[in-house]
């Protein structure tokens, strides 16, 4: 059988399976590509050229075992082959940690991020990075930054250890763990760039089998999923340097972050357009920061010092 002929087939059955995408792929004819390519060791964008192969026999029995196990495990193509790529650039990934998918990486490699800073920055974290790709990302596209990646779970920083040894970036990327900015206390940066846990509850009651086996300390954010980014807003200004930038990815919860956070006398915030739209990646100065939290920001005094959350949610 020529391999094309099998992708068609497993790409049936995968859709027949009922199961979901949102991985690095978004349909089933993509994830049999994927995962035909992967179990024959091929490039995963050489299927124009290897699609007329002929399969030998055992070839078939392990593309059709490996889509076996995607379809009755229901977990991520990517747990299973134990690498994602974003942005073309590949991370090693287990159960650990999520799947790297943050949108973010678009708007860095679109370069959004160079046009809002206006400078290239010294001085960068990941906050919340998990398996580490956005910093590896920041690292790979600013080569003179200097780079942490901080996370509240040890097992997501192992992960995140594999991915920076793998790009080489030991000498260039930090890996510190804490509760949100506890993890850098004293430090200042140019450019926070975060990718938090902002599932809200009802979502997360929800979730498909593939989502649900990522670890849920990835995705929870609480009741209407503004836990994490609440306690990050406050104090994010105080871990900013001067012209800093903020930049935060919140699903697809815009209307939520605008009535707890923005509106009259609230955050002012950018909107990233990206290929899910521009509602699910924001960026926030320093200063707008500062003033909305009631932070002294560095090189001038805060705007106002009062807090303004209009959800009634009381943050302090
Ligand atoms: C949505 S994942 C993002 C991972 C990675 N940055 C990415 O984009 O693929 C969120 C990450 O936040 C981490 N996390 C959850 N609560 C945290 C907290 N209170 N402080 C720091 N990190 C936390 C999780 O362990 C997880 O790795």
């Amino acid at each position: 059988m020529k391999l094309l002929r099998l992708i068609e087939i497993e790409a049936a059955r995968l859709a027949e399976s009922g199961v979901s995408f949102g991985h690095g792929t978004t349909n089933a004819v993509d994830e049999a590509v994927w995962l035909g390519l992967w179990s024959l060791g091929l490039p995963l964008d050489d299927l124009d050229r290897v699609g007329s192969r002929d399969l030998t026999d055992s070839e078939i029995q392990s593309i059709r075992a490996l889509v076996d196990r995607r379809i009755h495990q229901r977990v991520p193509a990517a747990y299973l082959t134990r690498e994602a790529w974003l942005q073309g650039v590949p991370f090693y990934v287990d159960e650990r940690t999520i799947v790297p998918r943050s949108m973010i990486a678009e708007n860095l490699a679109d370069g959004d991020l160079d046009s809002l800073l206006g400078r290239t920055p010294s001085q960068v974290l990941d906050l919340c990075t998990g398996n580490a790709s956005l910093a590896v990302l920041c690292a790979l596209a600013w080569p003179q930054a200097k780079v942490d990646g901080a996370d509240l779970s040890s097992q997501a920083l192992e992960v995140a250890a594999i991915n920076r040894h793998r790009h080489g970036l030991e000498q260039r990327i930090d890996l510190l763990q804490g509760d949100g900015l506890q993890a850098v206390a004293g430090r200042r940066y140019d450019l926070i760039v975060c990718n938090p846990p902002y599932v809200n509850a009802e979502s997360m009651a929800r979730l498909p089998a593939e989502f649900r086996a990522e670890p849920a300390i990835a995705l929870a954010g609480g009741l209407d999923g503004m836990d994490f980014i609440s306690a990050l807003l406050r104090h994010a200004g105080s871990h900013l340097a001067s012209g800093g930038w903020l930049v935060l990815e919140i699903g697809h919860e815009r209307a939520t972050f605008e009535a707890r956070f923005a509106g009259p006398r609230g955050l002012e915030p950018i909107w990233l357009e990206n290929s899910s739209g521009c509602d699910a990646v924001l960026a926030l100065t320093a200063a707008d920061l500062c003033a909305w939290s009631g932070l002294e920001p560095l090189g001038g005094p805060a705007k106002q010092a009062e807090h303004r959350d209009h959800s009634g949610h009381s943050d302090r």
